[in-house]
């Protein structure tokens, strides 16, 4: 089986993040099938429809990146009941100009975590719904939404060796399902 490479987009641009520790987890427990990268979103300008015919070199260089990509992993905490601006703006980025999109096709995998009880199910769940309109086929088994994620880490390292069984599931899921869903 070859390599597929996946690009790996954070929502939270924060030092600590949860969901950047999450998503390293993740990256550390995938089979080796998969080839994983973080793609840094946290210089991307707001997206501006005006300046699509010059587009900044961020912008570019941020499309340039996840367009090879043979799938994609959203690792997302949530701002509000909902995916935080950073993300939502790179999905805007990334999805122009119309017609040219870097995502569409491409088999995903979306992971949430929050501090709080319900592990982003909200953020998640949104985030699914711009992934329909991208036509991106999301894995929907299995879902992943970790509640107190906080507790669940001393300092980069996971603790809960169940979590990591299951994380460890997730992404042997996500990559029968690139295969199964090849983008081109
Ligand atoms: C939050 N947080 C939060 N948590 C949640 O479960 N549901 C929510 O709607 C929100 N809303 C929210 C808004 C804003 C602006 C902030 C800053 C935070 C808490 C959030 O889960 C917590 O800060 C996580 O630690 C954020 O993820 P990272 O940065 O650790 O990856």
């Amino acid at each position: 089986m070859s390599t597929r490479n996946i690009a790996v987009l954070v929502g939270s641009l924060r030092k600590e993040s949860f969901n950047r520790k999450l998503a390293n987890t993740l990256i550390e427990l995938a089979p080796n099938t998969l080839k994983l990268e973080i793609i840094d979103i946290s210089a991307l300008q707001h997206y501006n429809q005006d300046d699509e015919q010059t587009p900044t070199a961020e912008w570019t260089a941020f499309r340039d990146k996840v367009r090879p990509a043979d799938g994609l992993l959203f690792v997302t905490p949530e701002y509000n009941r909902s995916v935080p601006g950073v993300l939502k703006n790179a999905i805007d980025v990334g999805s122009r100009p119309y017609g040219k999109s870097v995502f569409a096709k491409k088999p995903a995998a979306v992971a949430s975590s929050s501090i709080g009880p319900m592990g982003a199910f909200g953020a998640n769940h949104h985030l699914r719904q711009s992934l329909v309109f991208l036509d991106v086929p999301a894995m929907q088994q299995p879902e992943l939404y970790i509640g107190g994620i906080d507790k669940l880490y001393d300092g980069s390292k996971l603790t809960s060796d169940s979590l990591r069984e299951l994380l460890k599931k997730f992404m042997t899921s996500f990559a029968a399902w690139v295969e199964q869903h090849p983008a081109s």
